[in-house]
């Protein structure tokens, strides 16, 4: 069984930045036949508040033809307590009515796979507290199955107990039970976007993978915090067999390596009433 993981497209039909990545991304995953394709979020520039831009993404990925899961990034569905653009109820319903079930369970070979909504962590939704459940039913009812999760946002960006990081990874609060589970149930893998880096190590006997973006790179100018993980963009592709689950973080030939830093005043721009002083990362904007 092959799983190809892509993550942080970035597309919309209004700000076609990185748009040209789209078509070698599209060609490479239809030469490597998969049997699924997950995008781990931020499929669009801003679905969070167009609606359009979840519509033409969803169109682009059922045009690969290859079956698919994705979990939202903050992009697509807002962030949780946001003074702009919070996680919410509409913002959900909006994203499901165009990309399904913002989490779900895929099992394959001796293994199941979580996708499930790191947006909603820390938001004190009513959706947070439903997911957490079913969170946990799911593992429980995994039996021996081996788990791998799917998030757009990483558990931590450098070390499992580190402080609040912003915008970059889970805040501290809901990490700390997700980490348990992880423990509990020795879950294989954890597999995240978000960061625009591609990464790959074992931390207490989980492998945490960071795919990259096909879109664009974060540079200096976003203010991201020190962190592990290479600047490229790619996908990764995994060969499940029985409980064996094995990664490799891939170059898709014919991306463009845009950086955000040279386009985030038109991609992303500032509120009028936010000082410049103000941004770190996307956030703010
Ligand atoms: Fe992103
Ligand atoms: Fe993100």
């Amino acid at each position: 069984m092959r799983i190809i993981q892509i993550s942080d497209t970035h597309l919309s039909p209004g700000k076609t930045h990185f748009a040209d990545n789209w078509a070698p991304l599209a060609r490479w995953i239809g030469e490597q036949c998969p049997d699924l394709v997950i995008h781990t979020g931020d499929v669009t520039v801003d679905g969070a508040d167009l609606e359009e831009d979840l519509r033409s993404t969803a169109e682009l990925m059922r045009g690969l033809g290859v079956r698919f899961r994705t979990v939202p990034g903050n992009h697509d569905v807002g962030d949780p307590r946001h003074d702009h653009q919070p996680v919410n109820e509409a913002r959900l319903e909006r994203w499901r009515a165009h990309f399904g079930p913002d989490r779900w369970v895929e099992d394959v070979e001796d293994c199941r796979l979580i996708g499930f909504d790191a947006m909603l962590l820390g938001s004190g939704e009513r959706e947070e507290a439903l997911q957490a459940r079913w969170l946990e039913a799911v593992m429980n009812d995994a039996r021996d199955r081996r788990i791998a999760w799917f998030l757009h946002r990483p558990l931590f960006l450098d070390n499992p107990d580190e402080d609040d990081t912003g915008y970059w990874s889970v805040k501290p609060q809901p990490r700390v039970g997700l980490l348990d589970l992880t423990r509990l149930h020795s879950v294989a893998l954890v597999a995240s976007g978000h960061l625009h880096k591609a990464h790959n190590f074992v931390r207490d006997g989980t492998r945490y993978i960071w795919a990259p973006s096909s879109a664009f790179l974060v540079g200096p100018r976003m203010k991201a915090p020190p962190m592990p993980g290479e600047h490229r963009l790619g996908a990764v592709v995994y060969e499940i067999e029985g409980r064996n689950i094995e990664p490799r973080i891939i170059a898709v030939p014919g991306l463009s390596p845009h950086w955000i830093d040279d386009v985030a005043e038109e991609v992303y721009p500032r509120r009028p009433d936010k000082s410049a002083a103000l941004p770190s990362g996307l956030r703010n904007r």
